[in-house]
């Protein structure tokens, strides 16, 4: 038993607060990107009204969740080694049921039964609110599946569980869905057609934290530049939408305009945008409202346009470089982050130097890094051979993970001597006797706490970094 208890700890547990009047115990655990843990609040608010209330002990659960992510290999297969585990949970306690959520179950509908029989119930992201449904089906005594994408869910009128929240950050989900397409990836196969949500609901929904105490939303979605709202539906049938559609939609510019002078003291963040869906329009108004944050994370994948080609990512290496220097020149205390993939199917010597000589162009202030993953059922899987050999990805991977090190390295050290507003996020992680907290740029800023507390905007004057932190004291 101890060591569950031990492979508890290690994994990503979602809790609730306790709640003694709700009989049912759900363990959820999230992997993957922000929006699998902003869904994983949305099912908890759906299972809170089934009586459920979450644990963090596993043997107790009546009920495990996992909420998946699809995006590499190595993501599903640590959803796999999680699914051997809660077998041998389940030999203790046999009345236990087990759900998958997200992108995996979407992938691998009805087949994850067979694959995995530890598996009773199957539920791909936009099928969320059939849970009481299918919960029911699984009572009965029959495994039950949903993975029907839909053209219009956005659960806008599901009030989020916040969980694990920091009481501080939240995030908010604005968009779902990817129309995209770009070679590589899974998503718009596991999430489905893009679509808006009601800016109105949004608006509640960042007035409703302001008032809870959180004083930092981060508007989520796969493309939130190309979000619009125009009364509901696909952002592809927009040009079926009347003339009053039309005239009254709202983009994403809006939209931050809107969240901005709606909660003028909430700081706003945003991810994730591909660059060939932003605008000049977005980046003014970043720079117009104090409260939208200095920061931009702008993945490009790679710097050679051959590559951006074959990824169809629907822009050139000029252009990305153009963008940035618009951002540079419009908002110049931006911090701009990025993701990358070395070893795409084709990249070439020549190629993987074009994404060194980009990076040291932006000289990125931090960014995600990634050996390509062949997906099935992407395009770049059906018509290109993944023929870098695993070897070349990986020392490529290495060059570039290092070449970014020394570039964070260089914008920490350009801050020291700077004064920041730091919004705290809690303690320190190294030290009781230090605040954590995020200046607008992103940057992790560590301080000693003095009188100060969490929730509190404080100027922070930096004296010292490393490549990922800056550590000053409050002046
Ligand atoms: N639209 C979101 C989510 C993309 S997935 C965004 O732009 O952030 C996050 C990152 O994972 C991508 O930007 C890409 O760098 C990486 N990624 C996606 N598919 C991949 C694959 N098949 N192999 C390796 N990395 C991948
Ligand atoms: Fe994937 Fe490209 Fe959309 S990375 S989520 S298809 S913007």
């Amino acid at each position: 038993m101890e060591k569950l208890i031990e492979e508890k700890r290690q994994g990503e547990c979602l809790y609730l607060p306790e709640n003694s009047a709700a009989e049912k115990k759900l363990y959820i655990e999230s992997y993957g990107c922000a929006m699998n843990f902003s869904d994983s609040e949305i099912v908890a608010s759906i299972l809170k009204d089934l009586g459920y209330r979450t644990t963090q002990l596993l043997e107790e659960a009546d009920l495990i969740l996992v909420n998946t992510c699809s995006i590499r290999e190595k993501a599903e297969q640590t959803v796999r080694k999680r699914l051997e585990l809660f077998q041998s949970v389940k030999k203790i306690n046999p009345g236990m049921k087990v759900g998958v959520l997200g992108c995996m179950a979407e992938r691998l509908k009805s087949k994850f039964l067979e694959e995995e029989k530890i598996v009773d119930l199957v539920v791909g992201p936009d099928a969320y609110k059939d849970l009481p449904n299918l919960l029911q089906e699984v009572s009965d005594g029959r495994n039950a599946v949903n993975v029907i994408l839909s053209k219009d869910e956005t659960y806008g009128d599901v009030s989020p569980v916040r969980l694990q929240s920091n009481g501080v950050t939240a995030f908010v989900s604005i968009t779902r869905g990817c129309d995209n397409m770009c070679t590589f990836c899974v998503v718009p196969f596991t999430r489905g057609r893009e679509r808006s949500r009601d800016a109105q609901s949004i608006l509640q929904e960042v007035n409703d934290l302001w008032n809870e105490g959180y004083r930092e939303i981060t508007l989520l979605g796969q493309n939130v530049d190309s979000y619009l709202w125009y009364g509901g539906g696909l952002k592809k049938d927009f040009i079926k939408a009347s003339e009053f559609e039309k005239a009254t939609a709202v983009k994403f510019a809006d939209l931050l305009r809107l969240v901005a002078k709606a909660q003028p003291k909430m700081r706003i963040r945003f991810s994730t945008s591909n660059p060939q869906d932003m605008d000049l329009e977005v980046i003014r108004t970043i720079a117009s409202y104090d409260n939208i944050c200095k920061y931009i994370h702008l993945p490009v994948q790679s710097g050679s346009n051959r590559i951006l080609f074959e990824m169809n990512r629907r822009h050139s290496r000029e252009q990305y470089m153009q963008m940035i220097d618009q951002i540079r020149t419009i908002i110049p205390d931006c911090a701009i982050s990025h993701d990358m993939i070395t070893g795409f199917p084709t990249e070439t010597e020549a190629d993987h130097r074009d994404t060194l000589d980009l990076m040291e162009y932006v000289k990125y202030d931090y960014g995600y890094m990634f050996a390509y993953s062949e997906r099935p059922g992407t395009p770049a899987a059906k018509k290109l051979k993944d023929d870098v050999p695993d070897a070349v990805k990986k020392r490529r991977l290495q060059e570039i993970v290092a070449l970014q090190r020394n570039h964070s390295l260089f914008r920490s050290q350009q801050q020291v001597g700077k004064t920041f507003e730091v919004l705290i996020e809690g303690e320190s992680k190294k030290s009781p006797a230090h605040w954590m907290g995020r200046n607008a740029q992103n940057s992790v800023v560590v301080f000693p706490k003095e009188n100060h507390q969490k929730g509190d905007f404080v100027q922070v004057k930096v004296e010292s970094c490393t490549s990922a932190t800056l550590i000053g004291k409050a002046v």
